[in-house]
């Protein structure tokens, strides 16, 4: 007869001792393949298969269901003849009298087919995850003498061998002869009492493990708010956002990832896992662990998360999922607990212990070993941890590298005609399609005027920014006295010339734009493009017109092409909006589309709107000597750009600026009259009725986007209140379908359409990237120029942000005294933990030059000791940022020791 093949309880992981026998998966008789699961078995937190991977029928006696078997003994036999097949159940231990202990290491691998070994020396199990203990110095020891010392904390070298030659044996470390105070004690209780599972055996035996670490406490409160509000933005769990928050502070303080090993070694660890408490029915508390936080993006992880929480519910984590954290969070904010700390597992040094939000914050505890960390490195690590879930628009989305992850491309499948159309041929439609093209897609560019360069080149910045060249060198003339400059103080425009210089610039740069566009292989066609299904446009060509400088008109549906796509950027900008104002229609109102038909600067020209296009436009026309009256609704011109810096340059207008006034909280009552005739008739702030009779009437109050020559509806794409709703990478409700720029009604500038069209890009590409306003910037081409990046302190309040400002007046800078340019300020707004920039603001000339550095600041997460240390090269205006930088954390500094 054969002999038979016996399958033994596998060591399905490093720690697994022994494992519980969950079910049979096939019966005794029935026919083995290579690779079959026969069973499935408990281990210390999730239940695995077992395979066999030999052929033959399955045998017995088979350990019955709910029988703890040691790794290595036998739960069932396969034969080769299905004759031989026996059946029963093995002798072996029930679940109620199930322990099986070892019996020493001769005996620990050996086991009887038929029944239990019968235990001689009682050796304690096991504890899970323990590590053995280094060999002894000056004897020799088993391996499962070292083991057992290693699991039980014991000093293999104070022990003496009684094996031959003196060999440390396993029951050394457990008999008598150990020293005093090494043998494991126990309080005596009444009754018998059940073994424990696996699950609870390994907690209790890694708790007990983790009493040798010498730990300390440190806690601090935390607002969580604008994580959690960040966190659901993007989708991702407030537990994978702190996980990650906790990562990039260990990456900051690496010496937390390390552990301390018996004896006297530190095992520094470059990957850093994260595990996570999970509270599971049944089955206690479980740690998945998120691997290599560093290297994943938070999607990534919050995918990883799902699926690890899913699984650890229904004891389906492989031990590789839950072993082996190096830093762990336990978060208990949901249960209702107002603070609390907990235990490093074994191999790690540090846990965080979450208790729920109260009115001073979220309690955030750490617990370290203080044999790896110290109790100032806690406290550092912990404001660290802190100022990151306090401030998360640094990591939490945009360009950071670890953000960045390969994803799926945005294209859908299929035959088109091309991957990405793009509508429009702005800012911002540009961009994209070149970012497209470079990465070899194949892109249709439709845009309604024969040159690229929208709005911003025809009709908004450059064309306002030439008369505004012209404006500032009349203007400056009459500083020229002050530097000994003589009789140049009467300069006469020439409006002819400057307009020839005007269109001459638009006209070069919309055909340079062209010929790049073609040259990097996009595919330009002139056309309205509107759609008419989620994949496919119809190209109508029937409105083109000739000149550049005209307002695009929709096509009149008689010349139409259909063109079919996998994705579609929408970048068709924001006309100017009209108010319903009696007369608004009248021939002599202009808007920012019209003005550059004039012949001349008007006399007098009565403007409606104190927004970036009414105070630009009001200030180059006083200064080409046209008598301006400004009207506002609000109370403030410039609503987008920081509060004093809008309320000064009011000021500055009002007193300084010739040929101008400004009347804010006004209400227009109708405007009337014809081309060189006009007549203004208003409110002011006090219900005073009075008229302005001018040449004309520009009305500058804000742009609109027009969405229903473009058929949304035919793509399911939707609109809300008028514009185009998008996240931050863009996306609008269909996911292949983008919008950019004005159309989406959030800034309406050119760098800001710019910078959505590469996120749009991006995220086709299948890359991440976004957009996000805090970082964003504008310049107001007044005279001082008005500007901004980031937030201001209002704006950083409203968002929950404990912000600090310092400011600087112009006429302090030798420079500006130099050329006369003192009016204005600059402030930097920095947050008060961090020390992070947040915000510039500028009311200075030469600000659209200074800004670069604060972008910079901004952008790049830049701290008031980056800029305060920074050489900034004398005698230049960038020096006043060193000197704020510093003058703020001088008052920080002092402030904080009156606090103490
Ligand atoms: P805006 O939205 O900046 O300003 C419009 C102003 O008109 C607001 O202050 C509003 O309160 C006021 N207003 C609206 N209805 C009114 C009424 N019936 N009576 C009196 N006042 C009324 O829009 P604007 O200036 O037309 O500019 C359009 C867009 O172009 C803006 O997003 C602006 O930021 C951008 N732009 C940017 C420039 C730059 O960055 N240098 C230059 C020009 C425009």
């Amino acid at each position: 007869m054969a002999e038979a093949f016996t399958i033994k309880m596998p060591k399905l992981s490093d720690t697994m001792t022994e494992g519980t026998l969950v079910t049979w998966e096939k019966k005794v008789g029935e026919r083995i393949e290579r690779g079959t699961v026969i069973a499935t078995v408990e281990t210390d937190k999730a239940i695995m298969d077992v395979e066999v991977f030999r052929e033959g029928y399955l045998s017995g006696p088979t350990t019955p269901v709910g029988a703890v078997v040691p790794v290595g003994n036998a739960i069932a036999y396969l034969v080769a003849d299905v004759k031989e097949v026996k059946g029963g159940e093995a002798v072996t231990a029930p679940a109620e009298r199930r322990k099986v202990e070892r019996t020493g290491e001769a005996e620990a691998h050996k086991f009887e087919p038929s029944g239990m070994p019968k235990p001689k020396t009682h050796i304690p199990a096991m504890p899970h995850g323990a590590t053995p203990a280094p060999r002894p110095r000056e004897s020799q020891a088993t391996p499962y003498a070292r083991q057992l010392a290693g699991a039980h904390g014991i000093d293999i070298n104070s022990l003496l061998g009684t094996g031959p030659n003196k060999i440390i044996l396993a029951r050394d470390v457990t008999a008598p002869q150990a020293p005093p105070g090494m043998a494991k004690r126990i309080y005596q209780v009444p009754g018998i009492g059940r073994p424990m599972d696996a699950m609870e055996k390994a907690v209790a035996h890694s708790m007990e493990y983790s009493l040798s670490m010498p730990l300390f406490r440190v806690t601090v409160d935390i607002r969580p708010e604008r994580l959690a509000a960040a966190a659901k933005k993007e989708g991702h769990s407030l537990t994978v956002a702190l996980a990650k928050a906790a990562a990039l502070t260990i990456q900051k303080f690496p010496r937390v990832n390390a552990v301390y090993q018996h004896e006297d070694r530190i095992v520094e660890r470059q990957q850093i896992d994260v595990g996570l408490a999970v509270e599971t029915e049944g089955m206690g508390l479980v740690v998945p662990v998120l691997r290599d936080v560093m290297s994943k993006s938070l999607k990534q992880l919050n995918d990883e998360w799902k699926d690890l929480v899913a699984r650890a519910r229904i004891k389906r984590l492989k031990p590789q999922e839950y072993s082996n954290p190096t830093f762990t969070i336990s978060n208990m904010g949901m249960l209702g607990v107002t603070l609390f700390d907990a235990i490093p597992s074994p191999g790690t040094s540090a846990i965080f212990a979450i208790a729920t939000s109260g009115p001073q914050g979220m309690p955030v505890t750490m617990t370290a070993d203080h044999r790896i960390v110290n109790g100032a490195d806690a406290a550092k690590f912990l404001n660290t941890f802190k100022q990151l879930v306090e401030t998360p628009e640094s990591w939490i989305s945009g360009g950071k590298p670890q953000m960045i992850s390969a994803g799926k491309e945005a294209i859908v499948s299929g035959q088109w005609d091309y991957d990405v159309v793009v509508i429009g041929g702005g800012p911002g439609g540009e961009d994209c399609a070149r970012d497209l093209a470079d990465h070899g897609k194949k892109v249709l560019m439709v845009n309604d005027a024969p040159f690229p360069g929208g709005e911003c080149l025809w009709r908004g910045c450059i064309p306002s920014k030439a008369w505004r060249a012209g404006a500032d060198r009349m203007r400056d003339r009459t500083h020229d006295a002050h530097l000994g400059v003589l009789n140049t103080t009467k300069p006469k425009l020439d409006w002819k010339l400057l307009e020839k210089m005007r269109r001459s610039v638009l006209e070069t740069r919309g055909d340079m734009a062209l010929k790049t566009d073609k040259g990097v292989k996009i595919e330009v066609r002139q056309g309205f493009a509107y759609f008419d299904s989620p994949n496919s446009v119809v190209i109508d060509t029937s409105g083109n017109q000739k000149d550049p400088h005209a307002r695009p008109v929709p096509g009149k549906g008689k010349k139409t092409e259909r063109v079919t796509f996998g994705a579609c950027v929408l970048a068709t900008g924001a006309p100017p909006w009209v108010p319903p104002i009696p007369g608004a229609d009248s021939k002599g109102v202009l808007t920012s589309d019209t003005v550059w038909n004039l012949k001349a600067p008007p006399k007098k020209l009565g403007i409606i709107g104190a927004g970036a296009i009414g105070l630009e436009m009001a200030q180059i026309f006083a200064d080409f000597d046209t008598q301006v009256v400004i009207l506002e609704a609000k109370d403030r011109p410039l609503a987008e750009v920081e509060p004093e810096i809008a309320k000064n340059l009011a000021e500055l207008l009002d007193k300084k600026q010739k040929n101008l006034k400004l009347l804010v909280s006004a209400k227009i009552d109708k405007i009337s009259g014809k081309p060189g005739a006009m007549m203004l008739a208003y409110s002011d702030a006090a219900g005073k009725k009075a008229n302005f009779k001018c040449d004309y009437v520009l009305v500058a109050t804000g742009k609109r986007p027009v969405l229903e020559p473009l058929a949304l509806d035919k793509a399911g794409v939707k609109s809300d209140e008028g514009i185009v709703s998008v996240d931050s990478q863009c996306r609008t409700n269909v996911p292949h379908v983008f919008a950019v720029g004005d159309v989406n009604g959030g800034y309406m500038l050119a760098h800001t359409a710019g910078h959505q069209g590469r996120v749009a890009a991006a995220t086709i590409l299948g890359e991440k990237a976004a957009y996000n306003q805090d970082k964003d910037c504008g310049v107001i081409f007044t005279r001082p120029q008005a500007a901004f990046v980031g937030i201001s302190v209002e704006q950083a309040k409203a968002k929950g942000v404990d912000a600090v400002e310092v400011k600087m007046p112009m006429n302090i800078d030798a420079k500006a005294m130099i050329t006369d340019e003192t009016d204005g300020l600059i402030k930097l707004v920095a947050e008060k933990n961090s020390h992070r920039i947040i915000g510039v603001h500028f009311l200075a000339d030469h600000a659209d030059t200074l800004i670069g550095e604060a972008v910079m600041m901004v952008a790049g997460d830049m701290t008031l000791e980056q800029v305060a240390g920074a050489i900034h090269p004398h005698p230049t205006q960038t020096e006043m940022f060193g000197e704020m930088a510093r003058r703020l954390l001088s008052r920080l500094r002092r402030t904080a020791r009156v606090a103490k």
